[in-house]
């Protein structure tokens, strides 16, 4: 009997140890799958500002490429968007902080753009490639390491596309008349222009004007200010030009949308007597709006979200260590252009139905 039961205590001890190496194969199976570390790339991006409409509108379709991008390829990414408050040193010690961090790559809209040697000399030192974005860096800076990229648009097309909107307008005879308002055969203009030193700034300014000019029609500029790319900053400063000239504004240029607002906006509270000819540049949703219900005569449509997707999909195809898709074109192997189109009343609704 005492045999049996310990031939049984044996087999029961037996089973017992086969069923746990069984377990064992098995979990060790499992947890080395689950340990099979996910593959992670680390996205870091810093803006000059949050509180930049255009430059929001891009990371917002960065946000939205990556998490679509996750769901397709199983592939953790994370994206840190963090703002400099308009300070260089605030945005060195931020991308430091990111380098040492580990991330993979840096996507940086500088504040400066003339002073990125901060940032490139750390990145350069740990092999983090950056992708500059919307501000150009000088091109001595973008030559000195071939891990140094620039996505945005060509500035001079914007000024062109802009001085077509209002050369359009003027080559109609009744939209002429209705514009030159005091019939001289010159049009008055303001314009209001983004940050001083930003290229987008003097080339749009220079380009819109002298094309308008060269393409036969008068102008003539009464004020020019800045106003930093900002709907407050330009509603006060056109409310100063309102009062300084207060029957004579037939025209409002400004370097973008934000500032065409803030124009219309002055012009609304301050009862302007006359309907001045208004265009941006960018096709943010509240020009788009403001265009649908004729109080915007137009402006240009800078691509956000192709900005914002072919920077991911760069920083995407570095940090897996892949090459670039090949529907990104390069010029010069750094730069990607996006192009920018004519936004009217005409074709407004394909830009309101399109998700920008
Ligand atoms: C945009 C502006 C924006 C600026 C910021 C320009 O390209 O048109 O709206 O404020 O970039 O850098």
């Amino acid at each position: 009997m005492m045999k049996r039961i310990r031939h049984y205590c044996s087999l029961l001890l037996t089973n017992a140890v086969i069923l746990s190496a069984v377990m064992m194969v098995f979990l060790s199976g499992c947890t080395s799958s689950a340990q099979t570390p996910v593959k992670e790339v680390k996205i870091a991006v810093l803006t000059y500002d949050e509180y930049d409409t255009f430059v929001n509108s891009i990371t917002k379709h960065m946000t939205k490429w990556c998490r679509q991008k996750e769901k397709e390829e199983g592939v953790r990414i994370t994206i840190d968007i963090v703002g400099a408050k308009k300070s260089q040193l605030t945005q060195n010690d931020q991308a430091r902080k990111f380098i040492t961090e580990k991330y993979d790559v840096l996507c940086v809209n500088l504040v400066d753009r003339t002073d990125a040697s901060g940032i490139i000399d750390k990145a350069m030192a740990n092999d983090v490639p950056i992708i500059f974005f919307n501000r150009e860096p000088v091109e001595e800076d973008l030559a000195r390491w071939n891990k140094l990229y620039y996505v945005g648009a060509i500035a001079r097309q914007s000024g062109e596309l802009q001085a077509k909107i209002i050369t359009d307008a003027l080559s109609d005879p009744d939209k002429y008349s209705e514009i030159d308002v005091n019939g001289n055969g010159t049009i008055q203009y303001v314009i209001l222009e983004g940050e001083a030193g930003h290229q987008d700034t003097l080339v749009r300014t220079n380009v819109c004007t002298t094309t308008v000019v060269n393409s036969g029609y008068a102008l003539e500029k009464l004020g020019d200010e800045y106003a930093n790319w900002d709907r407050d900053q330009a509603k006060t400063k056109m409310l100063e030009l309102a009062d300084r000239y207060p029957f004579q504004i037939e025209m409002v240029i400004a370097n973008n949308d934000d500032m065409a607002l803030g124009a219309l906006d002055a012009l609304k509270e301050c009862n302007y007597p006359l309907d001045p000819f208004v265009v941006g540049i960018n096709g943010t949703e509240d020009a788009l709006e403001a265009i649908r219900t004729m109080k915007l005569d137009g402006s240009v449509f800078n691509d956000a979200k192709g900005q914002g997707e072919t920077i991911m999909e760069m920083a995407y195809a570095m940090g897996m260590n892949e090459s670039f898709p090949a529907t990104i074109e390069f010029a010069f192997d750094k730069y990607v252009f996006t192009p920018y189109n004519i936004i009217t009343y005409d074709n407004v609704q394909q830009y309101l139905t399109d998700e920008n």
